[in-house]
């Protein structure tokens, strides 16, 4: 099978997507698929050959010329965070040609790229989440309706992002509000600001195989920035326990919780759904679910097939055969 490993993207996460597509690059059984490097940046759609010539790729059809044979696909290992690879756009090019992915579709990618339209999805299929308003660059004059609804700290964010990039946490009310949006609005065009769910956060990649929903071994993050943030994600500010040590009992919430939210949305490929459990309410409340999760040596879901007993080579093989299937 020909196999087109696609990267980059137009956001501020394109290093992470180069990093993920190395660890599936490096762990993808070559003797089972030929693979062709494509990155996709906003100077263009480049393929990369094994020698390191570059050309461009066809649009009209996703194909690529090598070694001055036309080579058209059978599937797509879709690694790429953010625009135009998490958000169901290139879900939709692909679909027009015919082309299977990895990941969720166009729809379910769109959906879930936007943090609001998702907690509400989630609510609607019975699962907890952080109360939260809403921001529209175009008509955004104050945040009175924060204080109006929301207890303080809140998280403020780019509604449609990643990686923690642009997101702040806020202790109280104070001018920190204001400049938390600023900085949330020059990533995107809408913020959502959450109020802060106590309790210990934990995140687990969910997955499907010949049509059964499986959930990875769950991670507990504990951070030792104020969130975690960029920093604590990618450059080692975090400890990531996997498996996470608690309670069968709270760990089987999260688990049915993680499988009900991938039933609701239809998502399809390996995806990652972040939870805080608040003790209190006993219940795991939903952050966020990533489509296109992180396969980078810092990213939790290489850590958590390792942790059930698998390897990397394994995991990806599986994910391309049920694409391909
Ligand atoms: N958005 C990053 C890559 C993640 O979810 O892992
Ligand atoms: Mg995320």
């Amino acid at each position: 099978k020909k196999i087109a490993l696609v990267t980059g993207g137009y956001s501020g996460e394109a290093t992470i997507s180069y990093l993920s597509a190395k660890t599936v690059y490096n762990n993808l059984d070559k003797e089972k698929f030929d693979v062709y490097k494509i990155d996709i940046n906003p100077n263009g759609w480049v393929y990369e050959n094994e020698e390191g010539a570059k050309s461009a790729v066809d649009r009209s059809d996703f194909s690529v010329i090598d070694g001055g044979r036309k080579i058209n696909f059978d599937a797509i290992a879709l690694c790429i965070h953010g625009t135009p690879g998490e958000d169901g756009k290139l879900q939709g090019y692909f679909d027009m040609l015919h082309l299977p992915y990895t990941t969720c579709d166009a729809a379910t990618s769109a959906l879930t790229f936007n943090k609001r339209f998702t907690v509400a999805v989630a609510a609607f299929a019975g699962i907890k989440v952080a109360r939260s308003v809403l921001f529209h660059k175009n008509n955004f004059t104050n945040a009175d309706e924060v204080v109006q609804n929301l207890q303080f700290p809140v998280f403020v964010k780019p509604n449609n992002g990643g990686s923690s990039i642009g997101m702040s946490k806020v202790a109280s009310f104070s001018e920190e509000l204001g400049v938390a949006i600023e900085k949330a609005f020059k990533e995107d065009d809408q913020v959502l600001v959450e109020e802060f769910i106590e309790g210990r956060e934990f995140t687990i990649g969910v997955f499907k195989a010949k049509g059964k929903i499986i959930t990875l071994p769950m991670t507990e993050v504990k951070s030792h920035n104020y969130f975690f943030d960029y920093e604590a994600k990618y450059l080692g500010k975090s400890e990531e326990i996997t498996p996470a040590q608690v309670d069968e009992a709270v760990a089987e919430k999260v688990r049915a919780a993680a499988k009900k939210i991938y039933a609701a949305l239809n998502c399809r490929g390996v995806i990652r759904i972040d939870f805080i459990y608040n003790e209190a309410a006993g219940e795991p409340y939903m952050l966020e679910v990533n489509t296109v999760p992180g396969q980078s040596d810092a990213s939790i879901v290489p850590q958590q097939v390792r942790a059930m007993g698998w390897t990397l080579k394994e995991f990806y093989t599986a994910l391309i055969e049920e694409t391909c299937a």
